[in-house]
């Protein structure tokens, strides 16, 4: 099956190999999601996981651009309305945790704020050396979405969880290979071929044996699910306030 991206969908689905591959393309604004998008995405994973053609899903973005993180005009009118993260980012954020094929993602170039968080979700990241993974939110007056505040300090320890978190400071592809959140760096041509290849190659297991263990090796989706819920009331409470609308309009206005 194949879903080209048009215009109004800016994510789109190839199913071949037994692996999905979710695209997303909105390189004219560094592929920052939309609410639109995040509903393909979450459509994408729960179809996939019905499909016994997908065996895996594999997250790519373009070329120097993973994503953005979500798109901050999106910020400005959900705190204005008082709306939160939007019903399609949490809906989205829990289908990553409770999607049932492996999660293998392709970095290339910049992963900012969600564009990182999913990530940690992920069972297999491969990065291109110029990739850097940031998560200014404590900058832009808001707190770590997606259980980033649960997955980080277990990913990276707790000093780097608050240096990416709390700090806003950058890691780079080849940092985050040597804390464990990146499987491999690669160059950025090769690094779609070897994020397909590693796909494929889970796609070719025995697949009940492969999803027992990725249950496994997953553990407790609750405490994930709740830290989320958790990690949203903070969100929206702080989406609304001065500090964070002034820090959009700062970067919705800038020359
Ligand atoms: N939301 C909405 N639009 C975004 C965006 C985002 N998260 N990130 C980039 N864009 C848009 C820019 O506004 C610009 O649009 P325009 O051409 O209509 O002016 C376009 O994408 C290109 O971005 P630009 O900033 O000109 O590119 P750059 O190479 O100088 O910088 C980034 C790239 C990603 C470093 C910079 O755009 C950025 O910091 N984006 C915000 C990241 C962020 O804070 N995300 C939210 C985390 S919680």
């Amino acid at each position: 099956m194949n879903t080209p991206a048009t215009p109004a969908q800016e994510v789109s689905v190839n199913i071949a190999d037994h692996v999905s591959v979710i695209r997303f393309e909105r390189e004219h604004k560094k592929n920052a999601f939309t609410g639109q998008m995040y509903d393909c995405m979450s459509e994408a994973l729960q179809s996939g996981d019905q499909d016994e053609e997908v065996r895996c899903h594999l997250f790519l973005g373009s070329d120097g651009v993973f994503s953005a993180g979500n798109d901050i005009q999106d910020f400005i009118d959900h705190g204005l309305q008082q709306g939160g993260l939007g019903k399609e980012v949490l809906q989205f954020l829990r289908t990553l945790v409770t999607t049932e094929k492996p999660l293998v993602a392709g970095v290339d170039g910049l992963a900012i704020g969600i564009g990182a968080t999913m990530l940690m979700h992920c069972d297999l990241v491969y990065a291109s050396d110029r990739s850097f993974f940031q998560t200014p939110f404590v900058d832009l007056g808001l707190v770590p979405e997606a259980a980033s505040s649960l997955l980080a300090p277990r990913l990276l320890g707790h000093q780097k969880a608050f240096s990416l978190l709390a700090l806003g400071e950058r890691l780079t592809a080849e940092e985050a290979e040597r804390c464990g959140m990146v499987n491999k760096v690669t160059n950025s041509e090769d690094l779609e071929n070897i994020a397909q290849a590693a796909a494929q190659n889970l796609g070719r297991k025995p697949m009940s044996a492969l999803q027992t263990t990725r249950k496994l090796i997953r553990g407790d989706r609750a405490s994930i699910l709740e830290r989320i819920d958790q990690e949203a009331e903070h969100f929206s409470t702080h989406l609304a306030t001065k500090e964070a609308q002034n820090a959009f309009a700062r970067f919705m206005n800038k020359p």
